[in-house]
């Protein structure tokens, strides 16, 4: 394909490279000259390593070339890519306006243009930039006549390893609304070994902010483990050899479905006593102790949720902590109906796993010493619950919470703390 690549930085530089090397034919372009000269010398304008052998290949094989001239790159192009910098200002927004200058800069070019031209956005941006910013400054460049295609593809590069890392990405990500624009990625990236998932433009978007929020996360939580076992006496780089050995709970998808807040008998009790333990030794641990005032914030919202329904009769489905248990220590879905009760809010509560428990178990003494006032709030199925709710509040993901909903009529508002978790997701990606 011929593809032109806007911004020769880090990101650009390596796309044009590997793009070329696969057999496309690569224009670069940059605003500062001398970068566009040094890549016309095959000398790489970014450190990086293998790239000054790949250039010196692939300019001499007349496969990449650069220029600071937009016009003759889109003219020399059916696929622009966009990797321009997109900084954070010193507020923390970021600065789009290099990717609205580019996007300008590109639709002047495609005023007169009768075939389609594809734009794919590769720098890192917030969803909604792509239909807010981008495709008005490309059309505002092609006075509105332009026949386009657009698709963001976050690049999931590491500075260090990104010739290896473009030839085995995690995955290629495409965001764009239609299956044409999808298949032009799927040539460009043709070589590419790595699955091609398509998906909604806003959704690539933040993929790629919820990924680099995650490793910075993951360093952050390594290094404050380390702190706490350093100040306990204990090993740290053992503990997380053996930590990252369960693939099951540990480093695996557990965990990580948005849902409601945490809690049972473990993980609340379990992070309060570590963080107790560093206090006491004068360790501060600022992301662990972030972690429940964050679960409290999830249950405030709940409740938020449910009164600014404004209404009174309220139903909820599962009081347990987690489907399938009947342990309601440290459930927030205790926290969230006791908050009801609080404002005034008439609360039934259906969990038959818990019904179960107040009649036998080991549960029933902390029902009916610990939670009386709630354990008489309990229904007997899930049309007494319907017949006294306006409101159902689905608190975690159980069969009952899925008949709840397919027998729930119009007049029923629907507070779904589980996020969806008891429908399959609406727009899920889709992976080859
Ligand atoms: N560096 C990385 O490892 C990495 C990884 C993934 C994603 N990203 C994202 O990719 C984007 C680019 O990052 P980078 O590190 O390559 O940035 P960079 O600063 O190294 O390069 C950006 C290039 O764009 C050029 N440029 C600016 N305005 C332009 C214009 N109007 N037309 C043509 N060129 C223009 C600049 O001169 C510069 O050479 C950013 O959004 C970044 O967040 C970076």
């Amino acid at each position: 394909m011929r593809v032109s690549v806007f911004g020769l930085g880090y990101v650009g530089c390596v796309t044009a490279a590997c793009l070329a090397k696969a057999g496309h034919e690569i224009v670069g372009v940059d605003i500062n000259a001398e970068k566009v000269a040094m890549v016309n010398a095959a000398t790489p304008p970014v450190v990086e390593p293998g790239l000054a052998e790949l250039l010196a290949t692939v300019v001499g094989a007349g496969r990449l070339r650069a220029t600071t001239s937009s016009e003759e790159a889109v003219a020399a192009s059916e696929v622009s890519l966009v990797c321009v910098g997109t900084p954070g200002r010193a507020s923390g927004q970021l600065d789009v306006d290099a990717v609205v200058r580019t996007g300008q800069r590109i639709g002047a070019m495609l005023r007169r243009r009768a075939e389609p031209h594809t734009v794919v956005l590769r720098s890192t941006v917030l969803p909604g930039t792509t239909e807010r910013s981008l495709v008005p400054a490309l059309l505002d460049g092609a006075r509105g006549r332009a026949a386009l295609r657009v698709a963001v593809n976050p690049e999931f590069m590491r500075e260090g390893s990104s010739l290896a890392d473009f030839a085995r990405p995690p995955l290629t990500l495409v965001g764009c609304g239609d299956p044409a624009t999808a298949s032009v990625l799927r040539l460009l990236y043709d070589g590419v070994d790595a699955p091609f998932v398509h998906t909604s433009i806003r959704t690539a978007e933040m993929v790629k902010y919820a990924a680099n929020a995650f490793h910075a996360l993951k360093v952050a939580f390594a290094n404050e483990v380390a702190d706490a076992c350093n100040a306990l006496g204990a090993d740290a780089r053992e503990v997380m050899r053996v930590f990252l050995m369960d693939r099951k709970l540990n480093v695996s998808e557990a965990y990580l479905r948005p849902g409601f807040a945490f809690g049972g008998s473990c993980l609340p009790k379990d992070l309060r006593a570590l963080l107790h333990a560093a206090r006491g030794a004068d360790v501060s641990l600022p992301v662990l102790s972030a972690i429940l005032p964050s679960n409290e914030a999830q249950v405030r919202r709940g409740v938020e949720a449910v009164l600014a329904t404004r209404r009174h009769r309220v139903g909820v489905v599962g009081l347990s902590f987690k489907p399938g248990t009947d342990d309601l220590r440290e459930s927030p879905m205790v926290t969230l109906v006791e908050a009801l009760i609080g404002k005034g809010c008439d609360v039934r509560i259906l969990d038959r796993n818990v019904a179960t428990a107040r009649l036998v178990g080991a549960n029933r003494r902390y029902i009916e010493e610990e939670i009386p006032h709630i354990a008489s709030l309990m229904c007997a199925s899930v049309e007494a619950l319907l017949a006294h709710a306006e409101v159902l509040v689905i608190g975690n993901a159980s069969d009952a919470a899925a008949l709840t909903l397919a027998s729930a009529g119009s007049g029923h508002v629907i507070v779904d703390l589980t996020r969806g978790a008891t429908r399959p997701p609406a727009g899920a990606a889709s992976a080859a």
